[in-house]
């Protein structure tokens, strides 16, 4: 699936939530945003970002060179730790931008897996990280939206170059 690059519209949109009439097309895209995630290759990606604004993101860490895929349909942050963490980020939507940005360091989140079951997961470091950054996808939010204006606009206008040379 395309990856859409930033600034895209619906990457600023919120997505919705899914309903029970959106189970064989969520089925059938889960296995595809894997693999495009795979390839991209990135650790994690969000359905607003290969166009669909549907509540939904797929996660793999690959700890230990393993495969450890998750994915979540309507997950909601239910706990953020007051305790904050600074991790270097980066985006799919954003190829080659990196900075460093600064989150809750601990994160409870309830979902829905691909078979339907309900769940909780409890995550720190990385995956705590990479959880709210795609959880914010769903929400229109970007990493560099955590950044001073100063910042974002830097990285901004360095991607905005970057891709009309790739053109
Ligand atoms: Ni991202």
């Amino acid at each position: 699936m395309p990856i859409l690059i930033a600034p895209h519209a619906r990457l600023k949109a919120k997505a919705r939530a899914i309903a029970k009439g959106d189970d064989d097309a969520v089925r059938s895209v889960i296995p595809r945003m894997f693999a495009t995630m795979y390839t991209a290759p990135g650790i994690g990606l969000a359905a607003p970002q290969v166009d669909l604004g549907l509540r939904l993101l797929v996660i793999d860490l690959m700890p230990n060179d393993k495969p450890a895929p998750i994915a979540m349909i309507n997950p909601e942050i239910v706990a953020l730790s007051d305790e904050l963490a600074t991790r270097e980020e980066g985006c799919l939507s954003l190829p080659g931008m990196y900075a460093d940005v600064v989150r809750p360091a601990r994160v409870k989140v309830r979902y829905f897996d691909e078979t339907g079951a309900r769940r909780e997961l409890e995550a720190d470091d990385l995956l705590a990280a990479c959880v709210q950054h795609e959880i914010d996808h769903l929400d229109g939010v970007l990493f560099v939206d955590h950044l001073s204006n100063l910042k974002r606009n830097m990285i901004m206008r360095k991607l905005a170059k970057e891709q009309k040379l790739k053109k």
